[in-house]
């Protein structure tokens, strides 16, 4: 098989950029190694910056998103029984974000590209990436019980943390920056109306509590447990009571239960592979990086990451100049980093490590008073918050 551009994942980074490169006029082919049911049905966050918004109206692929999508101007802070409501557009110039789950983003991505895309091959594992440094780099892949090869111009590892792209990039010339935290979140999904209309982000002497929302009628609400906790440890009935301790106010605000329809442990981890380029292949997403979900960056850094290789590529195309594709590892790495920077200081300034002194807790109670009372450091929250531009 051969194609211009081999893609290797179909979450939301490999499905974003076939439908940018489609309608660039460019070819590619899609390789998922898990099957359809597997990828739309994974729970992930959901929240959409407004940039992020803006490309998947760009693509078509913004009907569902507009119609059941919630657009939220601002979030809530809590702490010391406090609360805080930090206002978007009045602090960010105009841009709010988008509660949409990315389960639902990647539904409508492939629906789109199954109507009218290049191939999208689910079960299909890429093994490895071959000849990158060269005019013809390869992925060598296994599909229906058959090793096959793909013949490409580009490729892009959009294959997430555990996948094999990222290994084709020799190790001399890598450099990975890491840090893994002593704690975890448990996610439910439940079936009750979200108890207030914004995303609550609580801080407590026990612990992180994050309540959110996938519809005006399902609650996604998350509580910082300890590292390796087991989801099935904790019973719906701690999990609710943990929760009302951790969102309490000293106002008459209450927290309504609902049936538990899923429960799951998601790790926190920072992580950054430099460079994200090697000759023709390129990292994209999860690939190349992650960032604890304190700040919903996820989705978003792998949006601006597609964005910026299909620009490049149709720039090549247009002006015969690799100058964006040179470009391409050092222009995504700017806002990775500042995504990095941002996620591990929303961790730190709402999580209590599991050797927090006393001190600790002060500084983190005299930051969020700082960014209850400036302006100056609210804006630099909501300006983060609702995502730095693409590249
Ligand atoms: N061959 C083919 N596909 C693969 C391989 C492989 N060897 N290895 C992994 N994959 C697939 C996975 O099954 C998955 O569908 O690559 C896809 C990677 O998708 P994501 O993990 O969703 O990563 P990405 O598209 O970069 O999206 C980033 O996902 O993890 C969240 O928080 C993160 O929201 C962010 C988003
Ligand atoms: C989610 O809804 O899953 C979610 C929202 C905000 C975050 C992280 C996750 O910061």
């Amino acid at each position: 098989m051969r194609t211009t551009v081999g893609i290797i994942g179909a979450g939301p980074a490999g499905l974003l950029l076939a439908r940018l490169l489609h309608d660039a006029g460019i070819d590619s082919v899609v390789l998922e190694s898990r099957d359809r049911t597997y990828v739309e049905h994974r729970q992930r966050a959901g929240i959409l910056e407004q940039g992020t918004v803006d490309v998947l109206r760009e693509v078509g692929a913004g009907a569902r998103m507009d119609g059941e999508g919630l657009r939220h101007d601002g979030i809530e802070l809590r702490f010391a029984k406090q609360r805080h409501r930090v206002d978007f557009p009045a602090l960010a110039g105009g841009r709010s974000v988008m509660v949409y789950a990315q389960t639902e983003v990647c539904k409508d991505l492939i629906a789109l590209q199954l109507a009218e895309g290049g191939p999208l091959l689910f079960e299909a594992e890429a093994l490895a990436v071959e000849d990158a440094d060269s005019d013809r780099p390869r992925v060598r892949f296994r599909h229906e019980g058959r090793e096959d090869v793909l013949e490409c111009d580009y490729v892009v590892g959009c294959d997430g943390f555990w996948g094999v792209a990222r290994k084709a990039i020799p190790a001399r010339l890598t450099q990975v920056f890491e840090r893994t935290y002593p704690f975890a979140w448990l996610g439910i999904l439940a079936d009750v109306p979200p108890s207030h209309d914004e995303l609550v982000y609580a801080r407590h002497d026990r612990g992180f509590a994050l309540l959110s929302m996938r519809s005006p009628s399902v609650s996604r609400l998350y509580l910082q447990v300890p590292e390796g906790t087991d989801a099935d440890s904790w019973s719906d009935d701690a999990i609710w009571a943990e929760l009302e301790r951790r969102f309490e106010t000293a106002d008459d605000w209450r927290l309504a239960r609902g049936p538990i329809t899923q429960k799951s442990v998601t790790p926190m981890r920072s992580y950054v592979h430099e460079p994200m380029r090697y000759g023709r292949l390129f990292l994209a997403g999860d690939a190349a990086h992650i960032v604890p979900p304190t700040g919903a960056k996820g989705l978003n850094l792998a949006v601006g990451d597609v964005v910026t290789f299909a620009r490049a590529l149709t720039y090549a195309k247009e002006k015969g100049s690799a100058e964006l594709l040179d470009a391409y590892s050092e222009t995504c790495l700017r806002r990775v980093w500042q995504a990095e920077r941002f996620s591990y200081d929303m961790t730190s300034l709402l999580h209590r490590a599991p050797d927090a002194t006393a001190f600790e807790d002060r500084l983190q109670l005299a930051r969020l008073e700082r960014i209850s009372s400036s302006r100056a450091a609210e804006t630099d929250l909501a300006e983060a918050y609702t995502g730095f531009p693409f590249g």
